[in-house]
């Protein structure tokens, strides 16, 4: 029974796509509706990809809006070096029958939260643009909202930049908006993200498997996203968002601390969360710190093997 109501907000882009997949699937999860913000490819793009998507997982009519075309303050930017000019690392699905709401991702994800019978959670897989949009223009729905599960951001090492992650580092200003909208909010940053993949061999057999959603899954792993020291592209088999999916259903997977967080604004920083994982306060406490601090879950460290077991299970691709 699908017990858990989420909101997917989404820029789909080659990972997306296999927590899309992983979501759609997942017998608990009830995927209310899907919104999508410029991202990992142009708006326009991401929507396309949404939906071709939510075909290849024979998922049921769950409402697709765009949302925000660009970040609220930075330049716009892409990042088809990672996941390719389509933004699916070249993976060619058929058309899709499926329409765009003709709402906005705002005015979606308000409709949702408003008309559910119980609180729903929000996951941001994707820079926080419409999440901010809608802290700031809906207030009366954060009652609504059961928490917001959001992939980005890193108590570590960055990706987009030495400290930053790409999410974040995006659209920081839509980070900071909603880490301070006074909902309850979990970071599943780098630190995990970066640790759980599929192995090489069961991706490639996948993609050329007698399984439809398998040859997809295949093709989505397989896309080479990582540069090597002599720039040539590396097997990396993340399955990157669709980990911040299973989350919701394996909690227990994860060792998650609570913390003081903040997104730096400005600087070589900007974009970075800086996560407070101190024992004791230090001099900032007794001189004063600077900017504001939210306190939130963080995921700093998951049993990798289980939840890429777990997705490919529920996806019916163990083998
Ligand atoms: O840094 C990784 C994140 O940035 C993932 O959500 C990926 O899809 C990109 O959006
Ligand atoms: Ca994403």
């Amino acid at each position: 029974m699908r017990t858990l109501p989420v909101i997917l907000d989404v820029d789909t882009g080659v990972d997306d796509a296999l927590a899309l997949l992983f979501a759609a699937t997942h017998p608990a999860i009830d995927v209310r509706a899907v919104t999508c913000v410029a991202g990992n490819a142009p708006l326009e793009q991401v929507v396309d990809n949404t939906l071709r998507i939510l075909d290849a997982a024979n998922a049921p009519a769950i409402p697709v809006a765009a949302g925000a075309v660009r970040p609220l303050l930075a330049a716009p930017r892409v990042a088809s070096h990672v996941h390719g000019a389509d933004g699916l690392g070249g993976l060619t699905l058929p058309p899709t029958s499926r329409q765009a709401a003709d709402v906005s991702a705002v005015e979606l994800m308000r409709r949702t939260l408003i008309d559910s019978a119980e609180p729903v959670t929000l996951v941001a897989l994707a820079p926080q643009t419409n999440l901010a949009l809608l802290v700031r223009t809906h207030p009366e729905v954060l009652e609504k909202i059961e928490r917001i599960v959001f992939m980005g951001g890193s108590a570590s090492v960055g990706n987009a930049t030495a400290v930053a992650e790409f999410n974040v580092w995006h659209d920081p200003e839509a980070a900071a908006i909603v880490l301070g909208a006074g909902v309850p909010v979990f970071m599943y940053g780098l630190d995990v993200f970066n640790q759980v993949t599929v192995d090489a061999a069961i991706a490639e057999t996948l993609a050329v498997g007698d399984s439809p959603l398998g040859r997809v899954v295949g093709a989505l792993l397989g896309n080479r996203v990582a540069l090597s020291e002599d720039r040539s592209l590396v097997y990396t088999g993340l399955i990157g968002d669709a980990g911040a999916v299973c989350a919701l259903v394996a909690p227990d997977a994860l060792v998650v601390e609570r913390r003081p967080v903040r997104v730096e604004l400005a600087g070589y920083g900007r974009g970075q969360t800086v996560v407070d994982r101190r024992r004791y306060s230090g001099e900032d406490a007794i001189h004063g710190g600077v900017g504001d601090w939210t306190v939130i879950d963080v995921a700093v460290d998951v049993d990798a093997p289980r939840f890429a077991a777990l997705f490919l299970e529920t996806l019916g691709l163990s083998g």
